[in-house]
């Protein structure tokens, strides 16, 4: 029996992902073959360590957008480590929402900041906006609702230690849009970028020092990230527009 590839959906094992499941979307007539379909795929490729198979549609059962699924072959086990514009995020599948398609319009978005901007990511999911661009230097507010995201981000953000212009919230959306550029406007933030002296320099003080360069947060937000389509223009109405940098 031959099974399109199309059908199969994620790519296993690729440089990006480690242990991700393979996780499939087969059409109606395979359905009676997919254990054993399964099977086939978990024999012949010595990455995978697990096949799953989407039982509905991401989004179509909850606010999260995760999804149903049974685990057709190998370990019950959905948690992953993957790579994106060189950080590492690691969550379990199950629980947050991640798609790696995305990957491309991710990039898009970070390379249009600029180090020092400030930087409202209101559905950041595990990060993938808001981790790069605190490593481009962009101080950045990042807020999910859902708890295991909030835990994955915040685990993202130690991980690639940008935890000094990172910052997760676990709020609703709604509210943090509200509230968050009128706390920005209250908040002071400064970081001390200054790199590390060398050896030398640090045993021989007559060696030229390295000047001390500190970066403070605008007060006001250059960018925000709206990644929800069924809310966005709902939201976007409650941003106080009048606090943000007109660019
Ligand atoms: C389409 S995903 C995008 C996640 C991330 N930006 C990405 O690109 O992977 C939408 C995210 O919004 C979160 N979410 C859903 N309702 C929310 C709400 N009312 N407030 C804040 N976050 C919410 C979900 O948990 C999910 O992580």
């Amino acid at each position: 029996m031959s099974v399109r590839l199309s059908s199969i959906q994620h790519i296993i094992g690729t440089r990006h992902a480690k242990r991700f499941p393979a996780h499939l979307n087969l059409r109606e007539e395979y359905l009676p073959y997919k254990a054993l379909i399964a099977q086939v795929l978990l024999d012949k490729n010595p990455t995978i360590r697990t096949v799953i198979n989407k039982t509905d549609e991401v989004g179509d059962q909850n606010a999260y957008r995760t999804f149903s699924y049974e685990l057709l072959a190998g370990q019950h086990d959905l948690n992953v480590e993957v790579h994106e514009q060189n950080c590492a995020f690691r969550f379990d599948y199950s629980k947050v929402y991640w798609n790696s398609r995305l990957e491309t319009e991710h990039r898009r978005i970070v390379e249009k900041f600029e180090s020092g901007e400030a930087v409202c990511d209101a559905m950041a999911g595990v990060g993938p906006f808001a981790v790069p661009a605190g490593r481009k230097g962009c101080f950045v507010w990042a807020n999910d609702l859902n708890p295991n995201s909030f835990g994955s981000l915040g685990d993202a953000v130690e991980r690639n230690k940008v935890s000094r212009f990172v910052k997760p919230f676990n709020e609703d959306g709604r509210i943090f849009i509200r509230d968050s550029a009128m706390k920005l406007l209250e908040t002071d933030t400064q970081v001390d970028i200054t790199p590390k002296e060398s050896r030398a320099q640090r045993q021989n003080r007559s060696l030229r020092r390295v000047p001390r360069t500190i970066v403070t947060s605008p007060k006001t937000f250059n960018h925000f990230v709206l990644n929800l389509p069924c809310i966005r223009n709902h939201l976007s109405s409650r941003i106080h527009w009048s606090l943000c940098r007109p660019l």
